[in-house]
């Protein structure tokens, strides 16, 4: 089979908001760079990111990194590295005002001392002075934070001469036996013809994987694709188990109601009206941490205090807010809980329940965005030339489990980070090495297999099967005969994939050809969940196992690393000691 090879100095896989900030440095540098990314860049899922990006700007009132920092390791269970959680957090106001001055159009504070600088608004588990009273610390354009960020970063690339191609599908890493990472394969959606782009740096910024679920706020776009990747590339996943599952997604739709909207002074309701999130988080009520919120709200299912028919939602109460301030502040929620609801906010509550939004886990890195793989008695070594950035990594700054506004920030911190190590590492490293064939000759027999004209097994049931598998076995409550159970059902379903096949052969926008390759990322990543969950017999941050509901310090303060070949799972510490602060130790977590 033919295929088109273009070289560059760095080769980016992913448009959405960590991939262009990294972009971005290559290019402004000067580098030959070019994006890849399955869909025109402005629509990956960073668009879809609402309520704000947090930084201690201390706009509001006074605001200090160092309190972020302390919010952030509680928030994460204490699972979270905290010399990334510091640098995050100590970079994050300078990432900010440099959005800024890229033009990204913030919302601005109207009145008192700081009118016109940026506007903040509360989030969950976010406190002033290590703990204290509810911060405001998360900065917004109105409830489309994620939207202006995007659009800003891609204009600032095309001014900086990226080069896009748009609507490509990353197929594989191609490594030399050496292990260097010296490119990927994709496929051009438009014409079906396969590409090798050749590079001496390659960076993974390919998003979430939260399609593995039924229920979920990502977009039908998010399939871990790179993590599909990194598995077949013999290199493991990180963290696995801990998925987060936003409190507040419109039932069976999926689609985001931003924590914005409990920031502004909406609230939870059960079946009796009752405001019950004061039973389970007394002093930061609506605003505790996700994992907390969505647990009281499962909980409220169970007690059979949901509402509807099926008694399997619970409502979220804005309209006391009056319709000036929710058309000025939440207007993009208004839209979508009107389309989708078929409610206004500004006169009756909003339907919401627990859906899956966020990956914890993902591909292991260092501080720099390099991808590092365990060494036996010695510290962990990268993969020469391999980065990885944005949802699809774990840093890990986010531990068990992540606050709101923290997303958004660990692609523009570690964007640029990565950025930055990998002008050094193309310094360091000037010629391109060989191309080896066998690992391309790998891809393109992967590739045809999709052609073969018979089967008896249809590519969409097997993912809505899978997608049911892991929303009833591996939801926001799990214990270890569900795993089993969900473990044994995904087998079979993996087994059936061999005998897929799709109708369509055509070489032209074959979309059915692109979704049979996703579904092969989709599972091993599903099957990595399961693995993972089983092994973690504690509970901690999103991951709640009913049958070990305490958190386990003295086993379990350790990140879990799956490897695809025999599932096999490895363990490593959790790096409790910052840059250059005093570690926050590990206590009961209490909102
Ligand atoms: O609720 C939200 O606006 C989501 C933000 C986030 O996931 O960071």
């Amino acid at each position: 089979m033919n295929y088109a090879t273009r070289r560059f100095d760095a080769v980016i896989v992913g448009g959405g908001g960590a991939g262009l900030r990294a972009a971005l440095t290559l290019a402004e540098a000067d580098l030959k760079v070019a994006v890849i990314s399955k869909v025109f860049p402005t629509r990956s899922h960073t668009v879809s990111a609402q309520g704000g990006i947090t930084a201690a700007l201390g706009n509001v009132e006074e605001d200090h990194w160092h309190w972020h920092m302390y919010d952030t390791v509680k928030g994460a269970d204490f699972l979270g590295d905290q010399d990334a959680i510091e640098f995050m957090c100590r970079n994050a106001a300078q990432a900010v005002y440099e959005l800024e001055h890229m033009g990204l159009p913030f919302s601005r504070l109207e009145t008192g001392k700081n009118a016109g600088k940026i506007y903040q608004r509360p989030f969950g588990g976010q406190s002033k002075n290590f703990g204290g009273e509810q911060a405001i610390r998360t900065c917004a354009a109105a409830d489309r934070t994620g939207h202006a960020l995007l659009h800003t970063l891609y204009q600032r690339n095309i001014a900086a001469r990226t080069q896009f191609f748009d609507e490509f599908f990353a197929l594989d890493l191609i490594r030399n036996d050496a292990g260097t990472v010296i490119g990927v394969m994709a496929l051009e959606i438009e014409t079906g013809e396969p590409w090798l782009f050749e590079a001496r740096t390659t960076l993974l910024a390919t998003g979430g994987a939260a399609r593995i679920f039924r229920h979920s706020t990502n977009a039908h776009i998010n399939t871990g694709d790179g993590l599909g990747m990194v598995l077949r590339a013999g290199l493991p996943l990180e963290d696995m188990e801990f998925w987060q599952f936003h409190p507040t997604g419109i039932p069976e739709i999926g689609s985001l109601i931003t924590e914005g909207v409990r920031g502004e002074g909406g609230y939870l309701l059960n079946k009796d009206g009752e405001r019950f999130m004061p039973r389970y988080a007394p002093k930061a009520k609506d605003l505790a941490s996700r994992d907390v919120v969505s647990r009281a709200i499962a909980q409220e299912i169970l007690a059979g205090r949901g509402c509807g028919e099926h008694g399997d939602f619970v409502l979220l109460k804005i309209d006391h807010m009056g319709a000036d301030t929710i058309k000025e502040r939440l207007p993009g929620i208004r839209e979508l809980s009107m389309q989708f609801a078929g409610v206004d906010p500004c006169v009756a509550p909003m339907p919401v329940t627990p859906t899956a939004h966020y990956m914890m886990g993902g591909i292991p890195t260092n501080l720099h965005g390099q991808v590092v793989v365990p060494v036996q008695n010695g510290p962990e070594e990268p993969v020469p030339g391999l980065y990885a950035v944005g949802e699809c990594a774990c840093v890990s700054v986010h531990g068990a489990n992540r606050l709101g506004g923290n997303s958004l920030l660990d692609l523009v911190v570690f964007g640029r980070a990565a950025g930055q190590h990998m002008l050094a590492y193309l310094r360091e490293n000037p010629f391109p090495q060989a191309t080896p064939q066998a690992p391309v000759e790998a891809v393109l027999a992967r590739l045809l297999r999709w052609d073969r004209p018979t089967g008896s097994e249809r590519v969409a049931l097997l993912r809505a099967e899978m997608q049911h598998i892991l929303q009833a076995h591996c939801g926001v409550y799990r214990n270890e005969t569900l795993i089993r159970a969900g473990i044994k059902k995904l087998t079979e379903v993996e087994a059936r994939l061999a005998d897929a096949f799709i109708d369509d052969r055509s070489r032209y926008f074959n979309t059915a050809r692109i979704e049979a390759l996703e579904l092969e990322n989709l599972l091993p990543i599903a099957r990595a969940t399961l693995f993972a969950a089983l092994a973690r017999t504690e509970s901690r941050g999103a991951h709640a196992r009913e049958d070990y509901p305490e958190r386990d310090d003295d086993h379990w303060l350790r990140h879990s690393l799956y490897f695809r070949a025999n599932d096999e799972l490895d363990f490593k510490p959790v790096r409790l000691k910052p840059l250059t602060v005093e570690t926050i130790q590990p206590v009961a977590r209490v909102y």
